[in-house]
């Protein structure tokens, strides 16, 4: 069947990524250029469901491109799992007379997309936005630029803390179950390692990072681990820490939700405007239940099925190029 596209609806869900206001603005801003209509919808699923809904003009995306967050508000939604969650989100759909929607998230808001269109014949396209930059299909995420910056940030005014009293840091930053995070941040930081759940650190690696990094030339050691049950997170490696090496003195940083926050880098925002751009092109194209992603900075189209295949891999020569450097 095919549909005629006047009206969009446009949610973002899951956890928020800075950069996502500017593909809000972006998509709002190409469909009227071209014509077509745009409805905000408001906490995510939760709002297509409950129809938290306002008809968006081309000023309602003004001055928010420099701003973090979501001016949709985000939610997660189990609702929207069960057959009546998903009844009654393409009610509101027509009752809204919403043709198709654009989705912005991660794998969660996309595995979501993808059951909607298969039980209800709607086409959805998503845009990738996650500081994780776990989705695959594509380079890069919205929003981990900016949260690669922020942690960079942080970190160096840990390093000045930790030259001054020369100890041992571990700092636990985002990521999910994903090591992008904490091996690109602990390259752009100059830290001695990186625990990821990507690579096995048994007590052979742990201490062999140790000897590294507390050697004599050196007089402080930054160590980022990535969040996860796997690395068993920051604590989980100092107190392993604790019972082979007593004598360190060593501090903990878990920087948490701020890395999700801040005026999204300039990268980001281009990305954003490009990827949010390309999503109204992949509806004009008659394109269904696809993200837009960016590979060898082209705009490619992935099937949802694919984005969300959970494999995306880590750059592990990376891992030799932090080694080399912190030698
Ligand atoms: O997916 C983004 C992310 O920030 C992950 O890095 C993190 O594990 C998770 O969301 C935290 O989720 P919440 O904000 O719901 O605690």
């Amino acid at each position: 069947m095919k549909y005629e596209i006047n009206c969009i609806g446009i949610l973002t869900s899951g956890g928020d990524a800075p950069g996502m206001n500017a593909a809000i603005r972006s998509v709002t801003r190409a469909a009227i250029f071209h014509g077509i209509r745009v409805k905000g919808i408001y906490h995510g699923y939760k709002g297509l469901i409950s129809g938290e809904i306002k008809e968006f003009q081309t000023q309602s995306v003004s001055n928010i491109i420099q701003q973090g967050g979501t001016i949709l508000r985000t939610a997660r939604c189990k609702e929207f799992m069960t057959e009546e969650g998903k009844k009654q989100a393409y009610e509101t759909m027509q009752k809204e007379g919403i043709d198709a929607l654009v989705v912005l998230g991660g794998d969660g808001t996309f595995t979501g997309a993808r059951e909607f269109a298969q039980d209800f014949n709607v086409p959805i396209v998503g845009v990738p936005c996650t500081i994780d930059n776990d989705v695959c299909g594509t380079d890069y995420t919205i929003g981990y630029d900016t949260a690669l910056n922020t942690i960079v940030e942080a970190v160096d005014k840990i390093r000045d803390t930790a030259n001054s009293h020369e100890r041992l840091f571990f700092i636990e930053v985002m990521g999910r179950d994903a090591g992008f995070l904490a091996l690109n941040s602990a390259i752009a930081s100059g830290a001695e390692a990186a625990i990821i759940p990507e690579i096995e650190t048994g007590e052979a690696q742990l201490e062999d990072l140790i000897q590294r990094g507390f050697r004599k030339s050196k007089n402080s050691s930054i160590v980022i681990v990535a969040e996860s049950d796997i690395t068993g997170g920051a604590m989980g490696i100092a107190s392993r820490l604790k019972e082979t090496h007593p004598e360190y003195d060593s501090r903990i940083t878990i920087l948490g939700h701020l890395q999700r926050g801040g005026s999204p880098s300039a990268q980001d925002r281009i990305l954003a405007s490009r990827l949010g751009a390309a999503a109204i092109d992949a509806l004009l194209e008659e394109q269904r239940n696809v993200m837009i992603g960016i590979d060898d900075d082209k705009i490619v189209y992935v099937p949802f099925t694919k984005a969300i295949k959970d494999d995306k891999p880590v750059d592990l020569a990376l891992m030799e190029v932090l080694k080399t450097l912190s030698y």
